[in-house]
């Protein structure tokens, strides 16, 4: 069974397979032993596979589900062409190719490594290729409508990608982008930021910091991004959606795969450092209660305009 079956799965799917012991595929640990927590959590990166299938276990299981609102929220047209910009395991795109089978559906990412054969295979209609959201290799005119879900934010001149997908999009067309709403509406990474933040001193504080030091992170700035672009008819929204963990082990594999300045700050700390983080992470994740099912919500952030004709 593949890892992306597995988090592809509903929830109570997942859980029977995990207690009838025929998913084999996430380690297991008493978190209260730390010789254990070093042998898997710690030193071993999550899943320990492809980087597809890492971040199908930290994020592509959460940005599917964000990728049915954001599609509800683009209300793109049916068919013609569409571009999902920095697609990673193609979370939007496969949504969008389902939701529109008579349109053709690119997506585009500057690591080849999430473009999967599995991906490929499961739509006709999509398409994928290798290339950099700062210099889209497409003609001009090309789309009739260009996203991008959880990348805008990330890249060093997200303007220079937003005039890109303009660029890219016949008069007339949408173009739409989401971004994680990081430090008002991440549950689960801000668990273990603010634990860190406590307990690390000035490292931890740090690291709250920089991970929330992303521009964008308000629709009216999104909303002056689309409209510095030229774009008109300009809507904000935040989304929501539910992360549903099976245990703090299946949380913990997410948290560490999600964000690299997370995972290189906790592989940095001293054994008691990262201990005592660990273990109030895990109080905070199990609110009083013994470890098990947690839903924690997560928001997003979304824009959408259109190209003037
Ligand atoms: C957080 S992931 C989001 C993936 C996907 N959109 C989703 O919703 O799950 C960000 C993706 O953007 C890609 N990326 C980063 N910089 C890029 C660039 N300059 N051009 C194209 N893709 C880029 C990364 O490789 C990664 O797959």
């Amino acid at each position: 069974m593949s890892n992306a079956y597995f988090v592809e799965c509903h929830l109570d799917e997942r859980l029977k397979l995990v207690e009838t012991g025929t998913y084999q595929g996430m380690p297991t640990c008493d978190i209260n032993d730390l010789g254990s927590i070093k042998t898997n959590l710690w030193e071993t990166p999550p899943m320990n596979n492809t980087i597809a299938d890492t971040y199908e276990i930290a994020m592509g299981r959460w940005s599917r589900r964000l990728s049915r609102s954001f599609l509800d929220f683009v209300a793109a047209p049916s068919c013609g062409a569409l571009v999902d910009v920095g697609c990673g395991t193609g979370s939007l795109t496969l949504a969008a190719a389902n939701r529109y089978p008579d349109a053709r559906v690119v997506g585009i990412d500057l690591i080849p490594d999430y473009l999967t054969d599995a991906l490929r295979e499961e739509a006709s209609n999509i398409e994928l290729k290798t290339g950099d959201a700062l210099s889209l290799p497409f003609e001009n005119n090309s789309f009739d409508t260009a996203f991008s879900q959880l990348l805008i934010n990330d890249l060093e001149d997200p303007e220079k990608a937003v005039a890109e997908m303009v660029r890219v999009t016949k008069p007339n067309g949408k173009i739409a982008a989401s971004v994680w709403d990081r430090a008002g509406g991440l549950t689960f990474i801000r668990l273990f930021l603010d634990a860190a933040a406590i307990l690390a001193g000035v490292e931890g504080e740090k690291l709250r910091e920089e991970v929330f030091d992303v521009p964008y992170q308000d629709e009216d700035d999104l909303y002056d991004l689309w409209s510095d672009a030229g774009l008109g008819d300009i809507e904000t929204a935040t989304l929501a959606v539910r992360m549903d963990f099976i245990d703090f082990d299946d949380y913990w594999q997410s948290l560490m795969g999600a964000h690299s300045l997370i995972r290189n700050f906790f592989n940095r700390q001293y054994a008691d450092t990262a201990y005592e983080i660990q273990q109030a992470t895990r109080l905070a994740y199990l609110g009083g209660k013994t470890d098990g099912r947690r839903s924690l919500v997560a928001s997003a952030m979304a824009v959408r305009g259109v190209v003037p004709a």
